[in-house]
């Protein structure tokens, strides 16, 4: 008989702020309307993809601190079957966050294998989703050790700077260090500039290029798929109501339709929008 197994999608980067959260939340968004059953995992203390799907904090019994003391040597904790909460958006649920995760990290003690935490705890329901959405800290230690450990594949959302230019390459020698630390393989990695600002005649009198289309050009020499996602509007408003934009607007214009395009590439049926695409696209 068939049997679901989840494919584990890690959103990480060590930079804060490039847009973890907003993509995590947009594209399980897109991958449980097109039917998948999406689990979004929220592993930072912040809870942003909580609030982000609409979960108000305050309410919630059990969350991801909970799962971790389960793993925790000496705790007692609760299993994710018991946290996981359904959220107003179909096929997607959520394992919330809140700000005592923040310290889980010094409950280790006599714990083994510690960057295996979150792959353990995710193992007893990865049957029943077909993506399983992690969304993690901006961090250099156990919660991005651990997000890497579990993931398959991995999502860098960078903003056009070159601090994030910097961030990536440090990312990516965390993913080649958890290979060779460890038996798991990182299939793939997939870049994406957030809050690309396309200049045009208005905005850039000069004629010289914007400094993310500046990142951009260096994007392009990346042996990785990369995704450019514009600035928009939409994400503050879609924010505010808890949903994610394919289910707060009908007409998403060119953010969706980037969003789209990258769940489409993750679910591995896609062909590749690499920029010189992109362009193309976004000049009509
Ligand atoms: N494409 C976009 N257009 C407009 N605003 C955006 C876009 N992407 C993200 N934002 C906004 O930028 C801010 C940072 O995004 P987000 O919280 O997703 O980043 P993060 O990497 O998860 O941050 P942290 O490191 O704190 O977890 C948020 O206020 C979000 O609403
Ligand atoms: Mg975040």
């Amino acid at each position: 008989m068939f049997k679901r197994l989840a494919k584990c999608i890690a959103f990480a980067n060590i930079k804060g702020g490039t847009g973890k959260t907003t993509t995590c939340i947009n594209i399980a968004g897109y991958l449980a309307k097109s039917g998948n059953k999406v689990l979004v995992v929220d592993f930072d203390p912040q809870a942003n993809a909580t609030s982000g799907l609409g979960i108000d904090g305050t309410t919630i019994e059990y969350s991801m601190y909970d799962a971790f003391l389960n793993q925790c040597q000496g705790y007692d904790g609760i299993p994710i079957t018991k946290i996981v909460l359904e959220t107003s958006v179909e096929n997607i649920h959520l394992v919330p966050s809140s700000l005592n995760l923040g310290v889980a990290s010094m409950l280790l003690q006599g714990t083994r294998d510690k960057t295996g935490i979150l792959k353990r705890i995710i193992e007893p329901v990865k049957s029943f989703y077909d993506y399983i959405l992690i969304d993690v800290p901006s961090d250099t230690g156990l919660f991005m050790l651990n997000s890497l450990r579990a993931a398959e594949q991995i999502v860098i959302p960078l903003d056009p700077s070159i601090f994030s230019l910097e961030a990536l390459e440090y990312l990516k020698t965390y993913c080649r260090d958890i290979e060779e630390m460890s038996d798991h393989v990182i299939n793939q990695i997939t870049v994406v500039l957030n809050r690309a600002i396309i200049s045009n005649s208005t905005q850039n009198s000069s004629g010289k290029p914007s400094p993310s289309e500046e990142i951009e050009s260096r994007l392009k020499e990346l042996p990785d798929p990369v995704f450019v996602v514009p600035q928009s509007l939409l994400i503050y408003r879609s924010q505010q109501e808890g949903l994610p934009i394919s289910h707060y607007a009908t007409n998403t214009g060119k953010i969706g339709k980037a969003y789209e395009a990258i769940a489409t590439h993750l679910s591995g049926n896609s062909n590749v929008v690499t920029i010189p695409e992109r362009e193309a696209e976004y000049a009509s």
